[in-house]
């Protein structure tokens, strides 16, 4: 996957600018310049998609593709009668709606699918997507268990398909921002990086309201079920199907794959070699079978790209302070954080006491004989005093994003310029196992007690 070659990016969509004038809604000018690119006319200058899962985020990223000049809806496929209804009430008529993905797949007239269903069909309707020639936008987390990446890794490279990960933080400007500040020495060696998604509501605890008319007949259940164990109807089930093993990935799957894409897109990291997590269910008892609060650790080695650093990854969904993402990475010469919505650099290095610090100050120096501290105070006259060596950084200390900004936009905007125009596919199915593994591995740790090894280069654990 070539997402660093920003430059040569940067100039094929310069030599391909477009004269139409669009309205896009990044104000990332790259961005803004490939969005102007897919309004020029040319041989594919249409993309006609299909998205499979019209739930809460198969509206929001349909909209959001709808956005991307020369994009159109064509058709969508849902379990639940009452969101292929709404699929046409919103969209129109012209816009056909399925049951079975299949027939989706098989139509000549769909150039690209959005799959925007429960995790347990991830890495399956991927891998027939691909086959079946589509491009795809698969939400994340890229795979629903550790077993299922290597099959979908080797679908695209099998089948050479535009396959891109909806893990949208690798889009972000914000994260982009904070890589380049990394790069250029703002905070010396990284060495931890804290991350917490919390939450503090029944909703953002995954409980979703159910339809009235919830019942086996306007809701396909069977199919729902897919390659989970056969049960009854289940209408908890299927609308909040996060809480459940068989269908989800709990909060580590679901949120910490959004940490970990951006940290991995800020240092250019493959992964940890050791993960250990601990959390348990204590607030949100309603039948889940998931936790609600989840700390893991993960202990990054030193690569080319960077030094050794642990990370700390938190997502607590009773959190009565608020819920909050944000994330501290911490090197020797500062620390950036940011919220999302902001970000800032803190500067203070390593400090070395004075003379008069080692000798007056919080130390052993005061506890020892006269004597002693006569001859320490006479040596440290004599020696040249340790100073932190800083790197010289000369760049912004803070950074803030457009009101507003959707790095979602952005990701479309990606994702559709492979489709048109072939570019490398941005974050494909490599990246997104090397993010959605660590994730996994923070539910094998907490489930299985035990710490993990794993190679993130052959992407295997170890031992
Ligand atoms: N990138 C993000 O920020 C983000 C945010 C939310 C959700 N997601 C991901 O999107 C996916 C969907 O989440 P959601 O919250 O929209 O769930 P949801 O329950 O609201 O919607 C899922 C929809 O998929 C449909 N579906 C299930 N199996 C299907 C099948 N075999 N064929 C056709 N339709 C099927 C269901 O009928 C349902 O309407 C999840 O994998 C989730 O992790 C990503």
């Amino acid at each position: 996957m070539r997402r660093r070659d920003t430059n040569s990016r940067r100039g094929f969509l310069k030599s391909t600018a477009a004269t139409t004038a669009v309205t896009v809604l990044s104000r990332n000018a790259e961005t803004e310049a490939a969005a102007e690119a897919l309004a020029a006319p040319g041989p594919n200058d249409k993309v006609r998609i299909a998205t499979i899962g019209m739930g809460i985020i198969g509206f929001i990223d349909t909209d959001c593709a709808l956005k991307t000049p020369g994009v159109e809806l064509v058709a969508a496929a849902d379990l639940y009668e009452g969101r292929r209804t709404r699929v046409k009430e919103k969209y129109g008529d012209h816009v056909s709606t399925h049951v079975d993905y299949r027939e989706i797949l098989d139509r000549k007239d769909v150039d690209a699918v959005l799959l925007c269903v429960p995790d347990h069909w991830h890495s399956a309707m991927s891998i027939e997507a691909m086959k079946a020639g589509k491009p795809v936008y698969c939400e994340k987390p890229m795979v629903q268990t550790l077993a299922e990446g290597p099959d979908v890794i080797n679908a695209q490279h099998e089948t050479k398909a535009v396959f891109q990960v909806g893990s949208q933080f690798a889009s972000s400007i914000v994260f982009d921002k904070l890589r380049d500040m990394i790069a250029a020495g703002a905070i010396g060696k990284v060495n931890v990086v804290e991350a917490r998604y919390n939450r503090n509501s029944s909703l953002g605890a995954w409980q979703y309201t159910l339809p009235l008319d919830a019942s086996p007949d306007t809701v396909d259940w069977d199919r729902f079920l897919g390659k989970a164990p056969k049960r009854p109807f289940d209408a908890t089930r299927f609308f909040r199907w996060r809480n459940y093993q068989d269908y989800g990935t709990a909060v580590a799957g679901d949120l910490f794959v959004h940490l970990l894409t951006a940290i991995h897109h800020a240092t250019g990291s493959h992964g940890p070699t050791k993960v250990a997590a601990m959390g348990g269910l204590r607030y949100w008892d309603d039948g889940r079978d998931v936790y609600d609060a989840i700390l893991s650790l993960l202990d990054y080695p030193a690569t080319q790209a960077h030094p050794a650093f642990t990370v700390s990854l938190q997502c607590d969904f009773e959190d009565g302070g608020g819920d909050a993402t944000s994330f501290r990475f911490i090197g020797d010469e500062g620390v950036i954080s940011t919220d999302l919505d902001s970000l800032k650099l803190e500067r203070k290095g390593i400090s070395w006491p004075t003379a008069e610090q080692e000798l007056k100050g919080y130390n052993s120096v005061q506890t020892f004989s006269k004597a002693q501290q006569e001859a320490i105070a006479a040596k440290l006259a004599k020696e040249p005093r340790k100073a932190s060596a800083r790197t010289a950084y000369s760049g912004p200390e803070t950074f803030k994003p457009p009101a507003g900004y959707d790095p979602r936009y952005d990701h479309f905007v990606k994702f559709f310029t492979s489709v048109r125009k072939g570019d490398p596919v941005y974050e494909d199915a490599v990246f997104g196992y090397r993010a959605a593994a660590p994730a996994l591995l923070c539910n094998a740790s907490l489930y299985e007690s035990k710490l993990i090894n794993w190679d993130p280069v052959k992407m295997q654990v170890v031992g």
